[in-house]
């Protein structure tokens, strides 16, 4: 077998290990059920999600995408970046305006980490074309474990936008920043997309749209279930629920089943899950300035700058590594 092919192999085995792991974990203990959203994103839920970001109800990426048109040429000039790092990457709809106004200044690079090499293949190679001045350097990585990006040119900024990181439990997007931070020189920056506190029903409008795209998008991750593990998830039997917890500052998203139920997950297992027992399969957390100070502080960054977009729906950080 060829080298390459082989490497290929290989990870998806690793990967797939991996998701029986998580399932083992997530669903065959006696607590609350859970599965990790990492699993959302194959072809047809990464199709969703983009379908996600065009509703009425979902604010978050456009207002994410007009403040960083509104903000990028400052963000540049302020950060002096010549290379651009960005975790979960995908196809980089969300750095392209950073991207212009960094390739605007002179040669620079861009380093998209995404975990499906696919995606990112077909990112480098329509980023190489769009911009031909720049150098693209792409890193395949689950952003649960490896953060890490090659030497750059200096200074790098290292992006994490899309209010991603309000999908990690307080102490996973503490180790996360931790790691990004200890890839990072003194004059690196993070930029740093968070989704903000707002009135509950514009929270819960986001994630219970009227089409039903995001229940679409939740039931997703059990038919990647099916076609990964071959487990039997019937996803009929299964009802989307989201709702703004008030005193954690998030939204929880879960499948919950309609009826008693034992799903075959081979070489994991049997899973049983009771009427009106749910699988938690998000956590989205909402910040706001102190929150995000606080949570960069434990990771060790210092917040220099908060940028709020118009009726303070999102904002983006940026912080600098504390020597
Ligand atoms: C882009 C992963 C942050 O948590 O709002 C959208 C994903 N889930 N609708 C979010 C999502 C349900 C989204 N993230």
């Amino acid at each position: 077998m060829p080298e390459r092919a082989a490497a290929e192999v290989q990870g998806a085995e690793d990967s797939r290990a991996r998701m029986m792991e998580d399932v083992r974990a997530g669903l065959c203990g006696s607590g609350q059920k859970e599965l990790p959203p990492t699993y959302f994103y194959d072809e047809r839920g990464s199709r969703l999600f983009d379908e996600i970001t065009r509703l009425p109800e979902y604010y978050a990426t456009r207002a994410e995408h007009a403040l960083l048109e509104a903000r990028a040429e400052e963000i540049i000039q302020l950060t002096g970046a010549r290379a651009l790092a960005e975790l979960g990457a995908g196809t980089a709809t969300k750095s392209r305006t950073l991207l212009r106004a960094l390739t605007a200044r002179g040669p620079a690079q861009y380093l998209p980490l995404d975990v499906d090499g696919e995606t990112l293949a077909a990112t480098a190679a329509a980023l190489r074309e769009e911009f031909p001045a720049l150098d693209v350097i792409p890193v395949v990585a689950d952003m649960r474990d490896d953060v890490a990006v090659p030497r750059t040119r200096h200074p790098l900024l290292y992006a994490f936008l899309g209010s991603t990181i309000g999908n990690f439990e307080p102490n996973a997007a503490r180790g996360l920043l931790r790691r990004i931070r200890a890839t990072l020189r003194p004059t690196d920056r993070l930029l740093l997309g968070v989704d903000l506190i707002k009135d509950a029903s514009v929270l819960h409008a986001a994630y219970n749209d009227a089409r039903g795209v995001t229940a679409d998008f939740n039931l997703n991750v059990l038919r990647v279930l099916n076609r990964e593990l071959g487990a039997d998830f019937e996803l009929d039997q299964f009802v989307h629920r989201a709702f703004y917890d008030a005193d954690l500052s998030r939204i929880e998203m879960h499948l919950v089943s309609q009826r008693d139920q034992r799903v075959c997950v081979p070489s994991v297992g049997d899973v049983h899950i009771a009427r009106g027992e749910s699988i938690r399969t998000e956590i989205s957390a909402k910040f706001d300035h102190h929150s995000t100070a606080a949570m960069l502080e434990t990771a060790g960054f210092r917040m220099t700058e908060w940028m709020t977009s118009p009726e303070a729906l999102v904002a983006l950080a940026i912080a600098e590594p504390i020597a």
